[in-house]
């Protein structure tokens, strides 16, 4: 195998139940441009939002699954907990922490954690999002005193701007099965134990060129999650290509283990699988990209269906308008309650 096979994450995908309200928030609330609306290829009359950085990179994109009629999920065994953008520096946890407040968000932070310092929001649908600043030569006092002093913030300038994802965090049962499950069929081999302040063990993938990207916290008592809004439905990581793709499908193959084979998104080719923990993953190819079908500067901005779904454009414009007559736009939404602890 050349190098390591796994370039990091490739998006996430969560449940929310109103688009419109979700986009208000990902792209006006936390900054992010939608770079794709379109909808679910295994669903097709409900939406798929992807939000990412200004520049689309591969390991920014969030994206959303619209099911309103689920229920609020909860993380668990196969429902990852949350996932974590990165920004800059500590200092700008400050404007964050304000400018989000001042949005009516709810906000909790700061926390000082093995890989950063951290401050954590809810989402409409009651998503965990953390954003995580780097671990700079700063104390968790310095972090506290400059987050207290309140700052007025009327628009997320440039140097806020999330980055890319720093790392997701997903809830199992056994470290050996976990390692031995992720090396074997995705080549991930550097995994470090760390533990956090409450002492909880986690094990953490990384390489050399990324951060810490995948955080596993094992807990032997984790109760089944549920996968619906608010909740993570599935982590992609990212491959080069085709080629290495195939490699990870006949590593499954060769032990029988369930898949879904090869599945052309259009904008990238997917394989999914789950782990030992029920949790659903995708290794998907960074190519041809969300600039295939769409100019680039016009990302997003309409929705747009992969050829083979074209010829039912009509069909599935009138699908969604009916979900929306139904399913009504409410700005501002009744955030869900933020506990002091998130991550207990
Ligand atoms: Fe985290
Ligand atoms: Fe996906």
């Amino acid at each position: 195998m050349r190098g390591d096979i796994i370039k990091g994450l490739h998006h996430v995908t969560l449940v929310t139940g109103n688009y419109r309200v979700n986009s208000a928030f990902y792209v006006d609330v936390l900054g992010l441009r939608r770079v794709k609306l379109s909808v679910n290829q295994d669903d097709v009359y409900h939406r798929h939002a992807f939000y990412a950085n200004p520049e689309a990179t591969v390991g920014s994109t969030i994206t959303f699954f619209e099911w309103p009629q689920l229920p609020s999920g909860r993380p668990g065994l196969g429902s990852p907990h949350h996932v974590a953008y990165r920004i800059k520096s500590v200092d700008l946890l400050r404007p964050w922490f304000w400018w989000l407040r001042s949005r009516g968000v709810p906000v909790s932070g700061p926390f000082e954690r093995f890989y950063g310092f951290s401050i954590y929001v809810r989402d409409p649908d009651g998503a965990l999002i953390e954003i995580v600043a780097p671990k700079e030569d700063v104390t968790y006092d310095y972090v506290k005193e400059l987050m207290d002093s309140r700052i007025e913030v009327g628009y997320i300038t440039e140097e806020m701007k999330l980055m890319t994802f720093d790392h997701v965090k997903v809830l199992g049962i056994d470290a050996e099965l976990v390692s031995r499950f992720y090396e074997k069929f995705l080549g991930i081999s550097r995994w470090e134990r760390a533990a956090d302040v409450s002492g909880r063990e986690y094990l953490v993938a990384s390489d050399d060129e990324r951060n810490a990207y995948l955080h596993y916290l094992i807990t032997p008592d984790v109760d089944y999650g549920l996968v619906g809004k608010g909740s993570i439905h599935h982590v992609a990581f990212a491959v080069d290509d085709d080629v290495d793709q195939r490699s990870i499908m006949r590593r499954l193959n060769s032990v029988y283990l369930p898949n879904s084979g090869v599945v052309d998104r259009f904008w990238f080719k997917s394989l999914y699988f789950r782990d030992p923990n029920g949790n659903l993953l995708e290794v998907a190819t960074v190519g041809p990209g969300y600039a295939v079908d769409e100019p680039p500067e016009q990302l997003g901005t309409k929705l747009v269906l992969p050829p083979w779904l074209e010829p039912r454009r009509e069909e599935i414009e009138a699908a969604l308008a009916n979900l929306d007559s139904i399913n009504p736009n409410k700005w501002p939404p009744n955030y869900p309650i933020m506990p002091d602890e998130p991550e207990e």
